[in-house]
């Protein structure tokens, strides 16, 4: 028994910016781009906001009608043309995300009361580019103490596990070591309890410090003037309220910490790397992917690789390059999965379920 993914909804905006146009703005090159990172375009959310990216990405995941425009992306167990989930039915939505449209409503409950999901019980989580792994190790830990519990009051048999990001706000696009290397968009999953098949088998999750501020984002509202004293809290020196990152230094974090998360998901689960059909990883350089596949000694073929259209959508990657994956057919019944992470905090971890 276990938590087990049975929809996939991914949802992008509608506005293409390609490596191109970005020269227009910064010093830099299609050709660097590509060769670097893998990125040829990425999505930028001008009419949609956040919101509107999770609650398609949501409804495609149930089977329900998105926010018109919204382009999405479905993938559901029982196939396309199976009625949609009750949204009556949805005990819990966990939204992961670090760039929402309000603080207060959550991301989560913004997307409860836009799909009616009426008895659900709605908060967000913020693990960065991570937040797709914890997002779906909490979920499922909820599950599993809820299904546990007999007398539990709030049973949670069915959970949205929704991501939504909306990195274009906190981009600065003066920095050309930055700008080229993110996207908008939404990415989601539904899990059902069930009792015959295991789902999510094992999960990471570690945190290493930063103390040097490899990749940050400083809280402008947290510093500044302040009518009761000095504030407490200035932001430190360099930081503007935009992503920042010392990208050589992150590479080397990215690529030994998912290696590390994906080997501590296959001991718990008593596996074998060999034995994984598909790995799903962040999408945040297909150089990282490439990286890991080589030291682990795993063919590229079985790493989703989604990055080209869409950049690093931070907490959304993973779960749109899921929702690919089960879309074009690279993942099947029964296959063996590895979702896998890193990101600032400094954050990594990886999830393995049976599909
Ligand atoms: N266009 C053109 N040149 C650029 C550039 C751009 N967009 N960005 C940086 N450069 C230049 C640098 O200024 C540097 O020039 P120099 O040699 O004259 O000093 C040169 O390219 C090499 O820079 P470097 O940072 O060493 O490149 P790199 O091979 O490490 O690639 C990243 C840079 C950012 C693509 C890579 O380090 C990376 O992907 N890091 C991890 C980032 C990540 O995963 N972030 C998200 C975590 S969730």
């Amino acid at each position: 028994m276990g938590a087990t993914i049975v929809g996939c909804g991914k949802a992008l905006p509608k506005l293409k910016v390609s490596n191109d146009d970005l020269s227009q703005i910064v010093d830099t090159s299609d050709e660097w781009i590509v060769k670097r990172t893998g990125i040829h375009e990425r999505r930028i959310a001008v009419e949609e906001s956040s919101t509107d990216l999770a609650v398609t990405a949501a409804a495609a995941a149930l089977g329900l009608q998105g926010v018109e425009g919204v382009e999405c992306v479905s993938w559901r167990f029982e196939g396309a043309s199976a009625a949609p989930v009750d949204p009556a039915s949805i005990d819990l939505v966990v939204c992961m995300t670090i760039s929402s449209d309000s603080v207060i409503p959550s991301q989560a409950g913004m997307v409860k009361m836009r799909l009616g999901l009426e008895n659900a019980v709605a908060f967000d989580l913020n693990a960065a580019c991570t937040g797709c792994v914890y997002g779906l190790s909490v979920a499922e830990s909820m599950m599993r103490a809820s299904a546990a519990d007999s007398g539990a009051h709030n049973a949670l048999r069915r959970v949205l596990v929704v991501a939504a990001e909306r990195l274009s706000r906190l981009t600065d696009w003066t920095d050309r070591a930055t700008c080229v290397l993110f996207g908008d968009g939404a990415g989601a999953v539904l899990l059902d309890w069930n009792e015959e098949c295991p789902g999510i088998r094992s999960s990471f999750m570690k945190n290493t410090d930063d103390p040097e501020g490899f990749l940050a984002l400083g809280n402008v509202l947290a510093a500044g003037e302040f009518p009761f004293g000095e504030n407490a809290y200035e932001l430190p020196e360099g930081m503007n309220g935009f992503v920042q990152m010392r990208g050589r230094e992150v590479f080397k974090f990215a690529t030994s910490a998912m290696r590390e998360a994906i080997e501590a998901v296959l001991e718990r689960a008593g596996m074998r790397a060999d034995e994984v059909d598909c790995f799903v990883p962040h999408q945040a350089n297909e150089r990282i992917i490439s990286h890991v596949a080589r030291k682990m000694g795993l063919p590229l073929e079985l790493f989703q690789i989604s990055i080209g259209g869409c950049g690093n959508t931070s907490a959304s990657s993973a779960l749109m390059a899921l929702c690919d994956a089960y879309a074009s057919g690279k993942i099947a019944a029964g296959d063996k999965v590895v979702l896998a992470g890193f990101g600032g905090g400094l954050t990594s971890g990886a999830v393995l379920f049976e599909a």
